[in-house]
């Protein structure tokens, strides 16, 4: 089989593309990537003299290079993992989630449309959901996305189901989770915190710290991409999670724990606009094909830590950047002039 991978030189595509290049040997997978900030070759470095892999530099909403593709590589599936996946930084700046989320699908969803393309796999979130309070969203819940990241995931969605609706284009959406795990960019929770203790920074915990997330190792969400490669029915949604769910300031704490850190290294700072309190997931229907998680959140957890632990050549150049630096002074500092 021939897997076109987008963004797999980010977090979730760079873990699928070495979970598949192991899992299926004679499969030969090529990885278009436009190396934003988060797309890091240094994610694939293992995989540089597999013969089975390619790598092309472009976006996916440039017409031309994904044509290309689409014509000398010949893929029979496609997985977008392409997105700027952020919210924090959609709130600063939308512009480049829609272009990526919105014009990007679409360009993929047209290129399948004319190559006659087996499969179109769409790696989405939960967010496009909204926020819940009790129980759980299944894979017929509105969406009511409550930002600009989560809106333009949802734009992205909506394009998915049109096209299976109107053209029999063969589209397969995934709402996620949270993912953690090696390679995490450390701009998200986990990474972020751990970095910042290994650094022997404070941590920002964003207004009380009660918002729920629920929580999948990548390992887990890479077999369930598997799962719905083969065997997943065309034309639907799937939601992936664990149903293993964790308030943020109990997730800070475990990750103090592991790391033998005082709890004072907690630092609360303001709230994240339109911040959605809780997401919890229905699994039911890609479990009913088999999946199940295997990695409890203790090992996946200790499994990251470690990872970080013994990977500071991986994520030191990438907290070098200004960006978190000015994003979470601005944070404290407006939270400190409130008090
Ligand atoms: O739910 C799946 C989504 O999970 C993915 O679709 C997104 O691409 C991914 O970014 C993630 O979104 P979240 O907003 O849930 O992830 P993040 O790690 O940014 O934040 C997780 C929770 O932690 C959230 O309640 C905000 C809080 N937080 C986050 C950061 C970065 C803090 O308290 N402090 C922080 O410094």
């Amino acid at each position: 089989m021939k897997l076109l991978i987008t963004g797999g030189c980010g977090f979730m595509g760079s873990n699928f593309i070495r979970y598949a290049a192991a899992a299926y040997p004679t499969y030969e997978i090529c990885n278009l990537d436009a190396l934003t900030y988060a797309g890091n070759p240094e994610n694939l470095r293992d995989m540089e003299h597999n013969a089975r892999y390619m790598f092309v530099h472009g976006r996916i909403e440039d017409e031309e290079a994904v044509e290309k593709i689409f014509k000398e590589f010949k893929p029979d599936a496609v997985i977008n993992y392409a997105a700027e996946t952020h919210v924090d930084r959609s709130i600063m700046d939308p512009a480049a989630f829609l272009r990526t989320e919105v014009l990007g699908t679409y360009t993929l969803l047209e290129a399948v449309r004319r190559h006659g393309t087996a499969r179109y796999i769409q790696i989405s979130t939960d967010e496009v959901y909204g926020s819940i309070e009790h129980g759980t969203f299944s894979e017929d819940a509105p969406f009511l996305p409550n930002s600009p990241y989560s809106a333009a995931k949802a734009g992205g969605d909506h394009l998915c189901r049109a096209y299976w609706q109107t053209y029999h284009t063969p589209v397969i959406v995934t709402h996620s989770c949270n993912y953690y795990g090696p390679y995490h960019y450390p701009e998200k929770i986990i990474p972020l915190f751990i970095t910042n203790l290994l650094e022997e920074k404070n941590i920002p915990l964003y207004g009380d710290g009660t918002h729920v997330r629920e929580w999948i190792y990548t390992e887990d969400h890479c077999r369930a991409i598997d799962v719905l490669l083969h065997e997943g029915a065309i034309g639907e949604a799937y939601n992936i999670g664990t149903g293993y769910e964790i308030a943020n300031i109990d997730l800070a704490k475990n990750i103090l724990a592991l790391l033998g850190k005082n709890e004072k290294m907690i630092e609360p700072v303001l709230d994240r606009p339109g911040h959605d309190w809780r997401y919890a997931l229905n699994s039911s229907k890609l479990r009913s094909l088999g999946w199940k998680p295997r990695v409890s959140f203790d090992e996946g957890l200790s499994r990251t830590v470690e990872w970080f632990r013994t990977h500071e050549q991986w994520w030191k150049p990438l907290k070098s950047g200004t960006y978190l630096e000015y994003y979470h002074k601005q944070y404290t500092a407006r939270t400190s002039a409130e008090r």
